[in-house]
């Protein structure tokens, strides 16, 4: 055994940091995708480098950023989703039920934003930098409206807290 541990940690090692990063696939054909078409604007905020490093997305449930997502969502994806993702021309959004399963990680997500889905849901890697497009995912993310345990996309500790999303009262 000794004589292999060696070459182990060698081999190994190296190849850790590289196996955590996440990978991302086009949702309808299932192609890998690389962020050269990205804008130049928002690609190195420490939002991307942390998503792109590790698949977290530190704006979910961040109050400091929640007005901004909002914006975004408003502005980029209510017209077809809903204000609440309630659903309209595109699918409802804010329950666990997804058409395209991986929808229920952030990579996923991303990825579907990224590359863009089928029909009306083109690939938004030419009308939001990468940064709003995880704006506008935590905005996705906060709409929820079911269980906080089914909501497998944030972390555990923000499922405890999380609160189901409520239409403010007019
Ligand atoms: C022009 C209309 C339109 C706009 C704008 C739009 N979408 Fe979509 N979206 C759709 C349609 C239609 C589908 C269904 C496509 C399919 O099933 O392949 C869809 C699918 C999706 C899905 C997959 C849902 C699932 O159940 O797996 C997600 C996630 C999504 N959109 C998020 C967004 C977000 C976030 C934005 C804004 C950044 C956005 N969309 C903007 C029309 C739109």
């Amino acid at each position: 055994m000794r004589y292999l541990a060696l070459p182990l940690m060698l081999f190994v090692l190296p190849a850790l940091p590289a196996l955590a990063m996440p990978q991302f696939y086009n949702t309808i054909d299932g192609s890998p995708l690389n962020f050269d078409d990205a804008m130049e604007e928002g690609r190195d905020t420490p939002a991307v480098e942390e998503f792109l490093a590790t698949g977290v997305n530190i704006y979910n449930e961040n109050p400091d950023v929640l007005a901004k997502a909002e914006e975004v969502y408003n502005t980029m994806c209510s017209g077809c989703h809903g204000h609440y993702g309630e659903g309209k021309i595109g699918p409802g959004l804010n329950d666990s039920y997804w058409t395209y399963p991986q929808n229920e990680t952030d990579v996923g997500l991303f990825s579907t934003l990224y590359g863009g889905a089928t029909g009306q849901m083109g690939p938004m890697w030419g009308s939001l930098t990468l940064d709003e497009m995880l704006l506008s995912m935590a905005w996705v993310r906060h709409l929820y409206t079911g269980d906080p345990k089914d909501a497998v996309w944030l972390t555990k500790e923000q499922r405890e807290t999380f609160k189901p999303f409520e239409p403010k009262k007019k």
